[in-house]
């Protein structure tokens, strides 16, 4: 029996709509973003306990069980995985909301025909087809995203013989078959609709090169948060259409953020593969002389240094290098030499990785500069230490067309007088291109872990 009445679950819910919102807004900075995220958590604890208290439910044991094993899987998973591995652990989570949203369209499918005349249904059947379709795209896409970030697939873009007629072919039949079934109401037109978006979903995904997935990711999730919204729709659930419509706004305005800071189109992205246009670099080691350093004579040309600018990248993250190189900067300045970090929007491997990390080594907010801010300065800096960054300075977005980063702004560390890049190889980033700053008469190499190198870099310099 309904412990709430009607009035209060739609209270309750508009709560729960404002925490999401509050939420959102938290999560828009550093210093906010965990307020945030436990706000939005609390919003969908509230959802879920008025849910469980407003509404006759049947199979309660079942629906217990499902969160019991759910959260059995999720809780270790999330705390376990690495700050690196979060892009697929959150297409992962995506991919399952978008299975979920679909399977419960072809339920409700079924519910509306065994009800009687289906096609009395109209509204509802419109949001069926649509969430059918969209939440199984959303479902395989993210599963191929995933296994292209996990490395249990090559991350290159594949491409089948006819895959665009194929894709474009499966789009066209899917959307007939979705406007037959909001024709005529029928389950097995849902279900066949549901095999289609699967289909359609791995290829569209398969195309799409590895350092492109992100993006995919965050447009994924732009689609399953419209495919909430329109269960929300089905359901007759206001506090669904809400935070699927938030989550299908924000993921949209994210998926065009950083296409635009990588200076891509979404379209591009999503089709460039299959135009004949490259989204893959190659993974060829250089094995052309570059000059290579000590950690003593970084330590001394540190020391020499006004001003350092450190450009941290993805290889940051690998080693978790960030408290070492919070370390570096304060002996530095305890020396009186100025030190500030540039910031690229796409450094690392999901929107704010470095803020994040950075701000987790209590590196202060005011030191890091964003890339128009602090690209200016580079002609005013000493030395450049480049920390297991590499595309995001790589000089080829500016001169080489061909390149899969071409068009991309960059961190202009050229400028500088002296540039030190800290990574372990030759090998490329991962856009899978060479990089000519290496080779520059300007640029020293520091090999080893960046989280070594920067220790001994840390000691020489103390010893100074
Ligand atoms: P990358 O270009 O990927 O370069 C990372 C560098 O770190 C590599 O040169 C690698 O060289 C080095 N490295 C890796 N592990 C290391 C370790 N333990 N110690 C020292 N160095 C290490 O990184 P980036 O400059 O940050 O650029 C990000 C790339 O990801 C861009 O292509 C961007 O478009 C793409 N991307 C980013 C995002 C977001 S939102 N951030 C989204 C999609 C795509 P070695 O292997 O030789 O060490």
């Amino acid at each position: 029996m309904s412990v709430l009445s009607g009035s209060w679950t739609e209270v309750l819910y508009l709560v729960a709509a404002v925490c999401f919102i509050l939420a959102l807004k938290g999560l828009s900075g550093p210093k906010t973003a965990r307020r945030g995220n436990l706000i939005g958590a609390g919003g969908a604890v509230v959802g879920l306990l008025v849910t469980f208290l407003a509404f006759d439910l049947d199979h309660i044991p079942l629906i217990l069980l499902a969160i019991v094993v759910g959260s059995a899987l999720a809780v270790p998973a999330a705390r376990r995985v690495q700050m690196t591995q979060m892009p697929q652990l959150v297409a992962l989570f995506n991919g399952v909301g978008g299975g979920a949203a679909a399977v419960v369209a072809i339920l409700e499918l079924a519910a509306i025909g065994a009800g009687g005349d289906a096609t009395s249904d109209r509204g509802n059947l419109a949001a069926v087809a649509f969430t059918v379709l969209v939440g199984s795209i959303s479902f395989s896409g993210s599963c191929v995203t995933f296994a292209k970030l996990q490395e249990l697939m090559t991350t290159r873009p594949v491409v089948i013989p006819g895959a665009a007629p194929l894709l474009v072919g499966g789009l066209v039949f899917s959307v007939g078959i979705a406007v037959w079934l909001f024709a005529v109401g029928q389950l097995w037109l849902g279900l066949l609709l549901l095999v289609l978006g699967l289909a359609v979903g791995v290829m569209v995904v398969l195309p799409v090169g590895g350092a492109d997935v992100p993006i995919v990711i965050s447009l994924l999730n732009a689609f399953t948060g419209l495919t909430v919204a329109a269960g929300g729709f089905v359901l007759h659930n206001t506090l669904l259409l809400v935070a699927g419509t938030l989550v299908g706004a924000s993921g949209t305005i994210l998926t065009r953020e950083m296409a635009s800071a990588m200076g891509r189109s979404v379209g591009g992205v999503m089709f460039g593969a299959l135009r004949g246009g490259s989204t893959a670099g190659s993974t060829a080691i250089s094995d052309r002389p570059v000059k290579s350093v000590t950690p003593d004579d970084v330590a001394i040309l540190l020391g020499y240094a006004r001003k350092v600018i450190v450009v941290p990248g993805y290889g940051l993250a690998v080693a978790q290098a960030q408290h070492t190189i919070r370390e570096l900067a304060e002996q530095l300045e305890a020396k009186g030499i100025e030190v500030a970090y540039g910031i690229h929007p796409v450094a690392g491997r999901m929107p704010g990785h470095m803020n994040v990390l950075l701000a987790e080594a209590n590196v202060p907010y005011e030191a890091l500069k964003e890339m128009d801010e602090i690209n200016p300065e580079f002609k005013t800096a000493d030395v450049v230490l480049v920390v297991g960054a590499n595309d995001v300075v790589n000089p080829a977005a500016k001169t080489t067309p061909s390149a899969p980063i071409y068009g991309m702004p960059i961190l202009e560390v050229a400028d500088a007088q002296q540039v030190i890049f800290l990574k372990r190889s030759m090998r490329p980033g991962f856009a899978g291109i060479e990089n000519e700053l290496l080779y520059d008469p300007k640029t020293s190499l520091l090999f080893g872990d960046a989280k070594d190198s920067l220790t001994k870099v840390l000691s020489a310099v103390k010893a100074l």
